[in-house]
């Protein structure tokens, strides 16, 4: 369409929008942010995101609230997070979910890479395989021998297709050739409840979500998936020690919607950067079995480089297992 003002008026124009912006983003943030995280409360993202929120908060000088979305095995408040306004008050802290919905879901209510901006990497969280404490196996092999031999009379606890819970279990009914009777929840905050009541018998599931129950003696421990033995688990051997080739880790990222101005951007990457060398942040990591990713890693570069490469490798791994989207 040929536009009826003179050029130097639109000139004009796009200089003041731009100056707007940029005038916009200087004061920002004037207001509280919220980010939405797409599981239920009290589970291991919700972890993740409170300490994260709490010290960027510090640093901001604006609350952060933290909205649980749960659903979809996380889609659901992905998807609500790629609508919201670019303006930097709505942003979404995900984990590896990120790269595995695209091979998971047919008709998927995001696009991962094209509907946000990567404002940072967070941590990467080691998971466990855990159990009712009065699971009959007491070792991970088993466990092994255990599932092998009931199937689907073993009740496995996830947040969902797509969730890092369900994840980690399609990668250990692939090892052992079986499968097991899967029941999803919003989170894995509440499938711990149950499995603490007895109602469902295991899952494999973040240190961020396991570590107090497994400490306590609530829960019976086998394995961690990390390549090597956990300072707060000493006496959790390796997946790989039990002979399992089960090796995963849950990577964590802080996104805008796209289209969120790019000093914006820049101001909550050096504000995560913040939080993640805060003594407080770094102390409950550490208790919990994790640690914040280094200042390289968390830039919109170091997010936006793994997501693109996770995206094509769980793509491959889903494949491979014989999994379709739905
Ligand atoms: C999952 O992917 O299993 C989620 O991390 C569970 C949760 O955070 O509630």
């Amino acid at each position: 369409m040929t536009s009826l003002l003179p050029r130097t008026a639109l000139a004009t124009f796009a200089a003041l929008g731009l100056m707007a912006g940029s005038a916009f983003a200087q004061d920002y943030p004037t207001q509280p942010i919220t980010f939405i995280v797409p599981f239920s409360a009290g589970g291991p993202t919700d972890t993740v995101a409170r300490l994260v929120a709490q010290a960027m908060s510090d640093e901001l000088g604006q609350q952060i609230l933290v909205q649980n979305v749960g659903g979809a095995g996380g889609t659901l408040g992905a998807g609500q997070a790629a609508t919201a306004a670019p303006d930097g008050y709505t942003l979404l802290l995900h984990h590896i979910g990120m790269s595995t919905a695209p091979a998971l879901y047919a008709d998927l209510p995001f696009d991962p890479i094209e509907d946000f901006e990567p404002i940072g990497l967070i941590t990467e969280v080691p998971m466990t395989l855990v159990a009712r404490a009065d699971f009959e196996p007491e070792t991970l092999e088993e466990l092994v021998t255990y599932i092998q031999e009931n199937g689907e009379n073993v009740i496995y606890g996830n947040a969902g297709i797509g969730a890092a819970s369900q994840l980690c279990g399609l990668l250990l009914q692939d090892a052992l050739g079986v499968r097991m009777t899967e029941v999803p929840y919003q989170g894995t905050g509440p499938a711990m409840t149950d499995l603490l009541g007895g109602q469902i018998d295991m899952m494999c599931d973040q240190t961020t979500n396991t570590t107090t129950q497994i400490q306590a003696g609530e829960i019976k421990a086998y394995a961690v998936t990390s390549p090597e033995r956990l300072d707060n688990l000493p006496d959790i051997p390796t997946t790989s020690e039990g002979g399992l080739n089960l090796e995963v880790g849950i990577w964590h990222g802080l996104y805008a919607p796209a289209g969120t101005d790019a000093a914006i951007i820049e101001r909550l990457t050096e504000a995560l950067q913040v939080a993640l060398v805060d003594e407080t942040v770094i102390t409950r990591f550490a208790e919990l079995g994790t640690a914040p990713v280094t200042e390289g890693q968390a830039t919109p570069e170091g997010l936006a480089e793994t997501l693109s490469s996770q995206i094509e490798l769980w793509g491959e791994v889903i494949a491979a297992a014989g999994v379709t989207a739905q």
